[in-house]
């Protein structure tokens, strides 16, 4: 059935556990998320970044979701819109059966310099007061995800402000986020800690310097009432870096966000824990996989479903270590 991100993670404070939310672009990874959320008795966050909807199309996608409230009626579905850049984006979703959407307004409108404050609150304030006339809910983003290894803004795959930044915006004020969610009336934050998008976020395993954890109980204790978002939540774990690199895969040393520092953070307040890079290695790992062992095979679905069965593999995982398995 499906729910908004209020009703799922308000849930989820009361029962302290957090929620892993997937970026799918098709069949495969909805497939692999829900097999996951059965196995586990777990609630879902499924969510489709603009690159997303463009690649499956918003009829495609809209449909996809039906189909997978049909097979697995007993799991609650979130539906959200990931990084809307622009109000259009966040309305267009809802018009589509997405039951949540975030505005991030971190960014001007151009997606590459950082916004000022006074802007990221007049845009986020008008997503949140039209989606909360129609009961969808709204997550907002305060402060520029990026490095603080290298005091850069994250430039890795593409999107995001890659020049340098000083520390402080790199990090999101706890007074900052308070006037921010009072003024906006967000029902969910996304976070600056040091965490970023894509694969390459640390160089060595993260400590308590680049990677602000402590940041997140500063912040809930300000604003308790609004659920705290980690984005750059992948773990890059070294399994599937090695499956990818033995297999032909060009993959440097790299590090990402641990799993015990993610259910460190929950226990500080974080709600939703965002995840792509994870399924995306776990899968063309295994494409890889399949290619080097049998090079004469081309059915697609010979790489498609182990490719299925590893992304599950590390839904599940988050489920179970975020605390969420046996919620839904
Ligand atoms: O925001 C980042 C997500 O990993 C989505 O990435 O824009 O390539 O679909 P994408
Ligand atoms: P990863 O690249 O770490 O998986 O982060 C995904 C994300 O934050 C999507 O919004
Ligand atoms: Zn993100």
């Amino acid at each position: 059935a499906r729910i908004t991100l209020r009703q799922l993670l308000d849930a989820a404070a009361e029962r302290s556990y957090g929620v892993p939310a997937f970026n799918v672009n098709n069949m495969e990874q909805a497939l692999a998320i829900m097999e996951a959320a059965r196995a586990t008795n777990a609630p879902v966050i499924i969510q489709a970044s603009r690159g997303a909807r463009a690649y499956a199309g918003d009829i495609m996608f809209a449909k996809m979701m039906e189909a997978l409230e049909l097979m697995y009626p007993e799991i609650p579905l979130c539906i959200h819109q990931d990084h809307g850049e622009r109000v259009s984006t966040c309305l267009s979703a809802i018009q589509n059966g997405f039951s949540s959407v975030m505005m991030d307004g971190s960014l001007m409108e151009d997606g590459k310099s950082p916004a000022t404050y006074d802007y990221n609150v007049a845009i986020t304030s008008e997503v949140a007061r039209l989606a909360h006339m129609v009961g969808a809910s709204v997550e907002g983003e305060l402060g520029c995800l990026g490095s603080l290894e290298t005091g850069h803004g994250e430039a890795e795959d593409g999107h995001g402000f890659e020049g340098k930044l000083d520390r402080a915006s790199l990090l999101t004020d706890p007074e900052e986020a308070q006037r921010f969610v009072a003024a906006t009336k967000v029902d969910a934050l996304a976070v600056a800690i040091g965490t970023s998008h894509g694969a390459y976020k640390f160089t060595k395993k993260p400590t308590s310097d680049v990677l602000a954890i402590d940041r997140i109980r500063e912040i809930h204790e300000k604003i308790p009432n609004t659920h705290l978002v980690m984005h750059g939540s992948s773990s890059v774990p070294e399994e599937y870096r090695n499956l990818f690199n033995a297999n032909g895969g060009e993959m440097r040393e790299t590090y990402g966000v641990p799993v015990e520092e993610i259910v460190r953070g929950i226990k500080f307040g974080v709600r939703k824990v965002n995840i792509d890079t994870d399924l995306r290695l776990a899968a063309t790992a295994e494409f890889r996989r399949v290619a080097n062992k049998n090079k004469s095979e081309f059915d697609p679905r010979k790489f498609l479903k182990p490719a299925m069965d590893a992304m599950s593999k590390v839904c599940r995982d988050r489920f179970e270590a975020f605390g969420c398995a046996g919620q839904a």
